[in-house]
């Protein structure tokens, strides 16, 4: 089916036409129930869309996409663990891994939930032995270091998560996360570091990745100059990973080895035992109250009829966004420092996620599909980039997160906080007419030549689409709520377009050439005469001045 020629798509961009001569200051003003009409609360996490360009014809008619689209049916058989990742052949279960309940599921036949709480009980020994100082290093000391080592979903999860809940950190572990291939992330960190004090958990879905394959391997070898014997890998690295032969050829006893499945996606692995740096700084029960948020989300997401289902309302919003009104970006924007690496996470969750242009059907799309995510923290972005969302002529709806209390707080502080975040999200929808702009100069004093000097810079159009996503506090309920809306989001975005959201084939054609062109690098010339003459520009530079 080609979605943009059905008559809800066209009934969509014909309202689109009527609805962009609304400004958004006319939709409030025309309705004071908006905020009413256009926000929602699940357990706390408060989700504000009124600043964006909708109405209430315009949600039926993307609620009548959703419908054609069988949303609910492609929730379901995601949920009874039907192989929707059709490419990869695999089922998309990362929900079993926050699944509280005692029944089996998906399914009484296919039960996954024994082996999920078999790996839950062995994080649960980790966690308790290490927090407690239980687990010594190969000279006897307690671990006071945990150096996570993964790249992609096997590390933004696990450090978005534990810098958001830091407040509740152990006192005497330090965390670090280690992704990038560049030594200048690992080498200054073994610098400081004890090894007798330093337990490393190599996450890695496949156990192949090169730039952590490559880390770990150099950590191994820091360890055993300091420990020299081969048991003191047993003492201070553990592996989770699909791929427990590749752990173990690596050295990692079984104990040490943690497993996930095939059937959890990188950029959903938190809730694994690829979260078990997380779970090691808040403690396992602090991290199953994650995981309990995340459940609360996808009973939501699964029992809530459409038009009051979170995880289903933004994806509308992203879809009317970038479909009807054209938005080519989104900015993503949390307010609490803990947050920051939201932006980064995101950006995983969605692009490699829905960054494609071929269907689940092997057809080229129809529409555009995801929009470019990026974003920082709100109050340092104000100082730097949204000069250009409030004048620079862009359309780039944007979500504003943040949490009400602070989590490490401090006098003074929280409300200026708030009241940024709420000022800006209402500059960027209401703007400032022209002669709101006069009004302002005239009561500041200013003579005719030097208004009519200023005027054209006072104005500020508005009309820009946010969204305020609001917590209670930060804690890992909120946190884990927060981010299985995004991935459900994310789900029904794919859905809509037609996309298979759970393989990621687009990342595979760089690393094929990096692995074909790292001997070239190190100078072997035979293939020197098959590269394009840029790349073989660029090698002769590094072999001129690179130290490999
Ligand atoms: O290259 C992309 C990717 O496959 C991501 O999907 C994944 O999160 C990341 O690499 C890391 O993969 P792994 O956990 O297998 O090391």
């Amino acid at each position: 089916m080609n979605i943009t020629l059905t008559p809800e798509w066209q009934s969509l961009l014909q309202h689109q036409t009527r609805l962009e001569q609304k400004h958004l200051r006319d939709l409030f003003a025309e309705d004071p129930q908006r905020f009413k009409r256009f926000s929602a609360e699940l357990d706390g996490l408060l989700i504000d869309y009124s600043k964006q360009r909708i109405d209430q014809p315009a949600l039926d008619g993307l609620l009548a996409l959703a419908r054609l689209s069988n949303v609910e049916a492609w929730r379901d058989r995601m949920f009874s663990g039907e192989k929707i990742n059709i490419s990869e052949d695999r089922a998309v279960l990362h929900t079993a891994l926050r699944n509280m309940d005692f029944k089996p599921f998906p399914n009484a036949e296919h039960d996954v939930m024994p082996q999920v709480r078999a790996v839950r009980k062995q994080m649960r020994d980790i966690v308790e032995r290490v927090r407690s100082g239980l687990w010594r290093g190969f000279k006897g000391d307690a671990i006071q270091n945990i150096v996570n080592i993964g790249i992609g979903g096997s590390d933004l999860g696990p450090k978005l998560a534990t810098r958001a809940l830091s407040a509740m950190q152990h006192p005497n572990l330090n965390f670090y996360y280690v992704s990038n291939l560049d030594s200048a992330h690992l080498a200054p960190l073994l610098e400081e570091l004890d090894p007798r004090t330093t337990l490393f958990i190599v996450a890695s879905k496949t156990f192949t990745t090169q730039e952590t394959s490559i880390n770990a391997h150099t950590a191994r070898t820091w360890l055993m100059a300091a420990a020299m014997e081969e048991w003191a890998i047993g003492k201070h690295f553990i592996a989770v990973t699909s791929s427990p032969d590749k752990a173990r050829e690596f050295g990692i006893p079984d104990t040490n080895i943690l497993t996930i499945w095939d059937w959890v996606g990188g950029r959903y692995s938190l809730w694994s035992a690829v979260g078990l740096s997380v779970a090691l700084a808040i403690g396992m029960s602090g991290f199953e109250r994650m995981l309990q948020g995340a459940e609360t989300m996808d009973k939501h997401f699964c029992a809530t009829p459409l038009e009051h289902n979170l995880p289903v309302l933004m994806a509308l919003i992203s879809v009317w966004n970038t479909n009807f009104l054209g938005a080519e970006t989104t900015a993503i924007l949390p307010y609490n420092e803990s947050i920051r690496h939201l932006p980064a996470f995101l950006q995983q969750l969605e692009m490699e996620s829905n960054g494609k242009t071929v269907g689940r059907n092997g057809e080229p799309l129809t529409c555009r599909a995801n929009p470019i995510v990026w974003g920082e923290i709100g109050v340092n972005g104000q100082h730097a980039f949204f000069q250009l969302l409030h004048q620079g002529g862009w359309l780039i709806p944007c979500d504003f997160v943040v949490a009400a209390s602070s989590d490490h707080p401090l006098p003074g502080h929280q409300a200026p906080l708030l009241a940024n975040c709420l000022a800006q999200s209402a500059a960027l929808a209401f703007g400032k007419t022209e002669s709101q702009a006069r009004e302002e100069l005239t009561n500041a004093g200013l003579n005719e030549a030097q208004i009519a000097t200023l005027l054209p810079h006072k104005v500020f159009a508005g009309n820009q689409p946010s969204t305020t996503i609001l917590m209670p506090a930060l804690d890992p309920f909120q946190l884990g709520m927060l981010l299985a809306l995004y991935e459900h989001k994310v789900f029904v975005q794919g859905v809509i377009w037609g996309i298979n959201s759970f393989d990621q084939w687009g990342v595979e054609l760089g690393k094929q050439l990096a692995n074909r062109l790292l001997p070239a690098i190190l100078g072997n010339q035979d293939y020197d005469a098959q590269l394009d003459t840029s790349t073989s520009g660029l090698i002769a530079y590094f072999r001129r001045h690179g130290h490999v």
